[in-house]
C-alpha cells in the first residue's frame, strides 16, 4: 500500500546520529498500519541517543527516521558540529556518508546566501576544510562524491556538487591541502556578491537591459566587500570571488584581465563557474548533462578559458577514470595564488 508521507516531516538517515549525543530536535519513527501512517516520537531532542536506541534501529532494520521540517535547522547544525565524527565512522557506508555531507553542505550554502555575514562565511570555511580533509584521506569518498556530483548534477544540491567537482579537479591537478581548502571555500563563496543585487534583476526571465547587466557585472566586487566586512582575510577565496568572470582573452569582467594576469585559482574558477551555469536548472533554460556542457564550453566558449587547464578539465571529467588516466601535461599546479 502506498502512503503519502506528511509534508511537515523530513526523512533523515539513522547513520547520521552519533551515539551518546543529543540531537536537539525530536526524532520520529514512521508507524504504518493497514489503515494509517503515524509519526511516533522515538527520541526527544534533549534525550541522549544511546547504544540501546541505536541497537533497536539496527534490529528493526529501520532505514529512515523523521524530523519536523520546522526543526531542520537544528538537525543541520548537529550534522555540521559532528561532521568529522560522521565522516570518519567506517561503520557507515561511504555513499551514505557522502549523502550526509551533501545535506549539511546544501543547508550551509542556503544559509550563506540568505545571510552572508561573518558567522556563515566562517562556517563555510570550516566546512570546506573538513570536506577537503575527508576526501584527501579517503579516495573512495572522492570517487563517491564525484559520482554523485556528476550523475545527480541537476538536484538542489547543485552548488555543492560544483564545489565538489572543483575540489576534486584541484586534487587531480596536484594542488596541496591548503590550496584545496581555499579552492573549495572559494567556489562555495564566489557568488556571495549577488546577495547585494535585487532579486528582480537576478531572477529576470527576459533579456537584461544594458544597465541591468552593468549591475550584474558588479557582483565580483560586491563579493569582495562582503568578505571584507567579515573581517577575515582569505587569499584564494578573495581571488576566486573577484576573478571568476575574467576570460583568458580579456573579454571578461570586472577588469578585463587576460592570460597570466589572471591567477591560477581565478582560471580554475572561470571553468568551474561556466560548468556550473550550464549544468544548473535555470528558470529560462534546461540544464545540460555534464558531457554536453563540456562540448558547449569547447565549441562556444573556448576563448574564456586557459587552454591547458580546460584540456585538463575535459580529461578529468571525461569518460575515463580520472584517477587512472595519464596526465596530459607535465605541468604541476603547485600553487593557486601568486
Ligand atoms: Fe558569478
Amino acid at each position: 500500500m502506498e502512503y503519502e508521507i506528511s509534508p511537515d516531516y523530513l526523512p533523515i538517515s539513522p547513520c547520521s546520529l552519533r551515539t551518546n549525543t543529543t540531537v536537539g530536535c525530536d526524532i520520529y519513527l514512521l508507524a504504518k498500519t493497514t489503515i494509517e501512517v503515524r509519526f511516533v516520537l522515538y527520541c526527544r531532542g534533549d534525550a541522549v541517543f544511546d547504544e540501546t536506541k541505536k541497537d533497536m534501529l539496527v534490529a528493526q532494520r529501520i532505514k529512515s527516521l523523521f524530523i519536523k521540517k520546522d526543526e531542520q535547522e537544528t538537525y543541520f547544525d548537529y550534522l555540521e558540529n559532528n561532521f568529522q565524527h560522521i565522516v570518519s565512522d567506517t561503520s557507515i557506508p561511504t555513499d551514505e556518508r557522502i549523502k550526509i555531507v551533501h545535506s549539511a553542505a546544501t543547508n550551509l550554502v542556503k544559509d550563506l546566501y540568505n545571510d552572508p555575514r561573518s558567522g556563515n562565511v566562517e562556517r563555510t570555511k570550516t566546512f570546506a576544510n573538513n570536506m577537503v580533509d575527508y576526501v584527501i584521506k579517503d579516495s573512495k569518498a572522492a570517487e563517491s562524491l564525484l559520482k554523485l556530483a556528476v550523475h545527480e548534477y541537476y538536484t538542489y544540491t547543485h552548488s555543492v556538487n560544483v564545489a565538489a567537482v572543483g575540489t576534486l579537479f584541484g586534487q587531480d591537478l596536484g594542488l596541496g591541502v591548503n590550496d584545496l581548502k581555499g579552492l573549495c571555500a572559494g567556489i562555495l563563496l564566489h557568488d556571495v556578491g549577488k546577495t547585494r543585487i535585487s532579486a528582480d534583476i537576478l531572477n529576470k526571465k527576459g533579456k537584461l537591459t544594458k544597465e541591468e547587466f552593468e549591475i550584474i557585472k558588479k557582483h565580483p566586487e560586491f563579493g569582495i566587500e562582503v568578505l571584507e566586512e567579515t573581517g577575515v582575510q582569505f587569499k584564494e577565496e578573495r581571488i576566486i570571488t573577484l576573478q571568476h568572470h575574467e576570460n583568458d582573452d580579456g573579454s571578461g569582467y570586472p577588469y578585463g584581465l587576460k592570460k597570466d594576469e589572471i591567477q591560477p585559482c581565478g582560471k580554475i574558477a572561470r571553468i568551474i563557474d561556466v560548468y556550473d551555469a550550464l549544468t544548473a536548472n535555470r528558470s529560462y533554460k534546461d540544464a545540460l548533462r555534464p558531457f554536453a556542457a563540456l562540448q558547449e564550453m569547447k565549441d562556444e566558449m573556448f576563448h574564456c578559458f586557459d587552454t591547458e587547464l580546460f584540456r585538463e578539465f575535459i580529461h578529468f571529467l571525461g569518460p575515463y577514470d580520472p584517477r587512472k588516466r595519464a596526465k596530459i601535461s607535465s605541468k604541476r599546479y603547485t600553487t593557486l595564488a601568486r
